[in-house]
């Protein structure tokens, strides 16, 4: 079933790596191809020796060693696998991962990649509970990655708590259930709209508005994680492309429906995330506008609203909405869900602290055109995503448990 998967396991240089040498093993075990990268230190725990032999595949530790398969490894590593687990996860690379350190193998690979990341965290319980790791830990987890764990019990220090990394079982199911997951979606094609479109008024200027892409780029990497194949259509951003997900650029509103509409006939599974602008101004000069001192009237004129002809056109697709509301998020929003003729609309209030345009969070209600609505809590753009993507795949009616 896992044929074809590949996994990197970083093990980092805590008494827990010993286990890594179970997790290596245990993947191996179900046809994972498993690579292995291992910190200075945690080759002083366990030697490379005995996870290359698990793993059957040479073992990385030092950024500048020979290379063993590809020119440029930590990238071609990082670009190959499909996932990523940290275990055992100090909190010295929790902390790294957290701001971008890349100064050894496993850490530059963790930067390079856009592969899932999982982190078992292991450690002291007292260095667990600082406030430095618990503020790591949620930036992680906003980022999206997983953390496993940590479990509770007795630690190697000889204290009692929480820190001691989870079994490799634990850990195995957690990643599997990823690659179960990928089989959800798979066959399906799926097409998003991210960022805020660009409405120009000459060479160097444009009405424009506050979306980063994030929430857009979230549901693309979500839905290419489900297995489904995925297109971007996205607007100015200064994101990367998610691992696997073509990416078509596009600037206007025009611009976005025509590739939009273009591509709309052979999907599965549409979702705007993007936010479009209502409007374009009538003229776009030649030349950049020169001030002379006087009032200026920029005349506007209606762009077509890409969601609306969909939702017009639509057979079987399942189709997602947005609105992104400043006052009577529900009530505008379902107006939008009935007018726009979608199948689930994703209710957002940008006005509340953490949510909406440019935050690494969200807040939103999913609502269903038979009057159900689900309420979720702030959390990360991705995790908002792969909550969708789980309602995705119920709607689509080809998983019976959906992919959350
Ligand atoms: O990109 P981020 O910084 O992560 O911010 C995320 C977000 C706030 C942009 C996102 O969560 C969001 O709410 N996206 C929709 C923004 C929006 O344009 O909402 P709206 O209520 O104006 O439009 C409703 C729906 O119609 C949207 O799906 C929109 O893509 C679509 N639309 C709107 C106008 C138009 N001309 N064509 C459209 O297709």
């Amino acid at each position: 079933m896992f044929a074809g998967k590949k996994i990197l396991v970083g093990v980092t240089g805590g008494i827990a790596a010993y286990k890594a040498a179970e997790v290596v093993s245990r993947l191996r075990k179900l046809n994972i191809e498993v690579h292995v990268a291992m910190t200075k230190s945690a080759a002083e725990f366990i030697a490379p020796l005995t996870l290359q032999s698990l793993s059957a595949n040479p073992v990385y530790v030092d950024l500048f060693d020979e290379p063993k398969l590809w020119n440029v490894e930590h990238i071609a590593l990082a670009e190959h696998v499909d996932a990523v687990i940290v275990a055992p996860a100090t909190a010295n690379i929790l902390a790294k991962m957290a701001t971008g350190i890349a100064d050894d193998f496993l850490s530059t690979v963790l930067l390079a990649t856009r592969a899932p990341i999982y982190a078992a965290p292991a450690m002291n319980h007292a260095m667990y509970h600082h406030p430095a790791t618990q503020e790591n830990l949620t930036r992680l987890k906003e980022r999206g990655i997983k953390i496993i764990g940590p479990g509770t019990g007795f630690q190697a220090c000889g204290t009692e708590g929480d820190g001691r990394m989870s079994e490799a079982v634990e850990i195995v199911e957690t990643i599997t259930q990823l690659f179960s997951k990928s089989e959800c979606l798979k066959g399906k094609r799926a097409l998003v709209t991210a960022g805020g479109t660009q409405e120009p008024l000459d060479p160097v200027r444009y009405l424009g508005n506050r979306s980063s892409g994030r929430m857009g780029y979230a549901v693309a990497q979500a839905l290419q994680e489900a297995g489904a194949e995925t297109i971007l259509v996205s607007a100015p951003t200064d994101l990367p492309a998610p691992h696997g997900v073509s990416r078509m650029s596009v600037q206007t509103a025009l611009e976005m429906y025509d590739a939009v509409l273009a591509n709309f006939p052979n999907m599965d599974v549409i979702v705007k995330a993007a936010a479009v602008a209502d409007y374009r101004p009538a003229t776009r000069a030649e030349q950049k506008i020169k001030k002379d001192g006087t009032n200026r009237t920029i005349e506007l004129v209606p762009n077509p609203d890409i969601l609306a002809e969909l939702g017009r056109r639509k057979t079987s697709q399942v189709l997602i909405g947005f609105a992104a509301e400043t006052e009577n998020l529900l009530v505008n929003a379902q107006e939008k869900m009935h007018r726009k003729n979608v199948n689930l609309l994703v209710a957002n209030d940008v006005t509340k602290p953490g949510a909406g345009f440019g935050s690494p969070t969200n807040t939103v209600s999913f609502l269903f055109p038979d009057g159900r609505r689900i309420d979720f809590p702030q959390m990360s753009k991705l995790e908002v995503a792969r909550n969708l993507v789980g309602e995705i795949a119920n709607l689509l009616g080809d998983c019976n448990k959906g992919v959350k």
